[in-house]
C-alpha cells in the first residue's frame, strides 16, 4: 500500500500518516484469516489446474504456480512466512509472496475468479472441518455420559421440575437426557455440513466469468458435491456460517445446562456428585472451599458463542447483495465459536469422566418432598377408581397431614390414611417406596430400570 499524503482539511495534514493506519487497522484480517491458509492454497491449486485443463492458461504457468503454492504453505506450516498486514488478508499474503517466489505468472492465478468466490470457498472448506471435528468432540462426551449412566442404571435420585422435588428417578436416566440433546446437536452439525457442502469458486466478483472455467470440476476435486447454482448468492450469503454458529449455540446452551446441574449437584447443599481436583479450585481465603469453576466457565462461555451468533445475524441483515466487506466480519465471530466449542466439550468430558455419584446422599435427597405423592395417587385411580383429579385431591389432604406430622408418605398409619379415603387397604404401601415408584414408571423412555438399560442398550449399537 502506497503512503499518500491527505489533505482532509477537517482532520489537517498532521493527521496523514495516521488516516492511513487506522485504514489498515480497520481493513486488514490476516491477522486471523490467515487460519485459511490450507484451504486458500490447495482452492488455488485446484483452479490453477482446471485453468491448464482448459487451456486457460498454459502447462508451464500452471506448474510454476503450482510449485511456487506447495512452497508457501510449507513456508508457513514451518513458521517461516511473513504475514504483512498491508496486504490486508490471507489471500493477497500468499498472491503477493508467489509473485515473490515465481514472477509475475502469480498474477495468472486470479483468471477467471475473484476474491469474493475465494474467500466463500475457504471458509467453507474451514467450516467443513470445524464440523467433522465438532461431531467427533460431541461424540466423545456421548461416550463418557454413556459410561456414567451404564454405572448409575439403579442411581436413585430426584427428579426435579421447577427445581422442587417431583419424583424419583435413577441417575442413568437423568444422563441419558443429555445424550438425546447432543445426539440432536451433532445432527444439527451434520446437516449443516450437508447444506453447505456446495462450492461457490467460479463466482467470481457476483456475476461469473468471461473464461471457459469448469465449474462442476473444481468442486468435485475440493469434495465439495456441486458448484452452487447461483453466482450471486455464492459471493454474498454466509447462511452456512449462521447455520455454524446456530448449531453451537444450541450445543452451547445444552452444555450450559450440564454445567448448571454439575454446579448444583456439587454444592454442599446438595452434595450429590463429587468433581475431581483437576475440574475444581480452591479459594485463596476460604479453605474449605471446591470451586466448580471448569463448570462454571462452560456455562460462561455461551455468552460470546450467543453474541456471535447475534453479531453475525446483524452483520448480514441489511446488506445489499451481492459482496460488501461487511462480511469480512463473519470470521472472528465462527472462528472464536468454533475454538471456545472444542474447550467447552474438551472440559466437559474430562468434568463427566471423573464425576462420583454419592449415591446414599441421592437416594436419601429422592425420599424427601413426598416424591412419591403422584404414585399414591395413581394406587387410588388404578386400585379404587377414583377419577384422577379426585385423587390428585385427597392425596393432597395426605401430604397434608404428613406435613403437619413431619413424616414421609410412608410414615403414615393406615387408620391416618383411611380418615381421608376408607377404601384405602395396606397395599397402598407398596407405592409408596422410591424404588417402587421407579419401577412403576415402566413406560417406553420412562425411568424404570429396564427400560433405562434398554435405552442403554440402544445407545451401545450407535455409539460403539
Ligand atoms: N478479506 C476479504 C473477506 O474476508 C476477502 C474478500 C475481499 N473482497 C473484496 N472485494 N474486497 O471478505
Amino acid at each position: 500500500m502506497t503512503k499518500k499524503a491527505n489533505s482532509n482539511v477537517i482532520w489537517g495534514g498532521r493527521f496523514s500518516g495516521a488516516t492511513e493506519e487506522i485504514m489498515e487497522s480497520i481493513n486488514c484480517s490476516v491477522e486471523f484469516d490467515k487460519r485459511l491458509y490450507k484451504y486458500d492454497i490447495s482452492a488455488s491449486i485446484t483452479h490453477v489446474k482446471m485453468l491448464v485443463q482448459r487451456r486457460i492458461i498454459n502447462n508451464e504457468a500452471g506448474n510454476n504456480i503450482e510449485q511456487g503454492l506447495k512452497s508457501i504453505l510449507k513456508e508457513i506450516e514451518e513458521d517461516k512466512f511473513q504475514f504483512k498486514r498491508e496486504f490486508e488478508d490471507i489471500h493477497m499474503n500468499i498472491e503477493v509472496r508467489l509473485a515473490e517466489l515465481i514472477g509475475s505468472e502469480a498474477g495468472l492465478i486470479h483468471t477467471g475468479r475473484s476474491r469474493n468466490d475465494q474467500v466463500a470457498t475457504d471458509f467453507r472448506l474451514w467450516t467443513r472441518d470445524a464440523i467433522d471435528e465438532l461431531i467427533l468432540l460431541v461424540e466423545g462426551l456421548m461416550k463418557s455420559l454413556f459410561v456414567q449412566a451404564k454405572n448409575n442404571v439403579k442411581t436413585i435420585m430426584p427428579g426435579f421440575t421447577h427445581l422442587q422435588v417431583a419424583q424419583p428417578i435413577t441417575f442413568g436416566h437423568h444422563l441419558l437426557a443429555y445424550m438425546e440433546m447432543f445426539f440432536r446437536d451433532i445432527q444439527r452439525l451434520k446437516t449443516t455440513r450437508a447444506r453447505l457442502n456446495e462450492c461457490p469458486l467460479g463466482a467470481a466478483a457476483l456475476a461469473g466469468t468471461s473464461f471457459p472455467i469448469d465449474r462442476m470440476k473444481t468442486a468435485s476435486e475440493l469434495g465439495f458435491d456441486r458448484p452452487m447454482y447461483n453466482s450471486i448468492d455464492a459471493v454474498s450469503d454466509r447462511d452456512f456460517s449462521l447455520e455454524f454458529l446456530s448449531s453451537s449455540s444450541i450445543c452451547a446452551t445444552h452444555l450450559s445446562r450440564l454445567a448448571e446441574e454439575i454446579i448444583i449437584w456439587a454444592s454442599a447443599q446438595f452434595n450429590f456428585v463429587r468433581l475431581s481436583d483437576k475440574f475444581t479450585t480452591g479459594s485463596s481465603i476460604m479453605p474449605q472451599k471446591r470451586n466448580p469453576d471448569a463448570a462454571e466457565l462452560i456455562r460462561g462461555k455461551v455468552g460470546r458463542v450467543n453474541g456471535a451468533l447475534i453479531g453475525l445475524l446483524t452483520v448480514i441483515k441489511g446488506l445489499p447483495l451481492a459482496y460488501s466487506k461487511d462480511l469480512q466480519e463473519d470470521k472472528e465471530a465462527v472462528f472464536d465459536t468454533f475454538d471456545t466449542m472444542v474447550i467447552c466439550l474438551t472440559a466437559m468430558r474430562g468434568m463427566v469422566d471423573d464425576i462420583e455419584a454419592n449415591r446414599d446422599v441421592m437416594k436419601e435427597a429422592a425420599k424427601l418432598g413426598f416424591s412419591t405423592a403422584t404414585d399414591l395417587a395413581d394406587w387410588l385411580v388404578r386400585e379404587l377408581e377414583i377419577p384422577f383429579r379426585e385423587a390428585h385431591k385427597l392425596t393432597g389432604s395426605i401430604v397434608s397431614l404428613a406435613e403437619k406430622k413431619n413424616c414421609r408418605l410412608e410414615d403414615l398409619d393406615l387408620k391416618t390414611l383411611q380418615d381421608v379415603e376408607q377404601r384405602i387397604t395396606p397395599s397402598i404401601y407398596s407405592v409408596l417406596g422410591v424404588e417402587e415408584s421407579i419401577n412403576s414408571r415402566n413406560s417406553y423412555g420412562g425411568t424404570s430400570f429396564s427400560q433405562v438399560e434398554s435405552q442403554l442398550q440402544r445407545w451401545k449399537e450407535k455409539l460403539f
